[in-house]
């Protein structure tokens, strides 16, 4: 009796609409050195958004940076990977789901150079630096993906 009621409560849950099957789960890698408490605050803040990450912890990722085609002037302090894209330092895990939902044309992936205040991961209690998502483009170049005015 108390089997057959699990049985039914289970299947109805799997047809309510909307549901998290129907979500699609973000798996990333992410690229940090071993001491950077920062990086593992955004890695939670994207865990806690849904996805799914690995770490890799590399001494240096000068390596990474430049294989990804990184250029200094956009870089922070982790690399995360999806799908080949790469997502550098700390952005809001809403605007990654946005740029993959509708990647642009020639685009490499997103980047907020250096680490603002206030930024998921960089949280100072009431601080906030205002900051650029930027979208970086193969040929090295980039535009502004988004401007974040407060804390997500
Ligand atoms: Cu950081
Ligand atoms: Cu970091």
């Amino acid at each position: 009796m108390f089997a057959m009621f699990l049985v039914v409560a289970c299947s109805e849950k799997q047809l309510v609409p909307g549901q998290q099957s129907g979500v699609n789960i973000i798996k990333m890698e992410v690229f940090k050195t071993p001491t950077c408490g920062c990086c593992n605050k955004w890695v939670d803040h994207l865990k806690n958004e849904g996805f799914a990450v690995i770490t890799k912890d590399r001494v240096s990722l000068d390596a990474i940076k430049e294989g990804y085609n990184i250029d200094p002037h956009y870089q922070s302090c982790h690399t995360g990977v999806v799908d080949g894209y790469v997502f550098e330092g700390h952005i809001p895990a809403r605007l990654i789901r946005q740029f993959l939902d509708d990647i642009p044309e020639g685009a490499l992936g997103l980047a907020v150079p250096g680490m603002p205040i206030g930024s998921p991961g960089m949280e100072m209690g009431e601080r906030f630096d205002s900051y650029d998502v930027l979208l970086l483009k193969s040929d090295g170049t980039s535009e502004v993906f988004s401007h974040v005015d407060g804390p997500e």
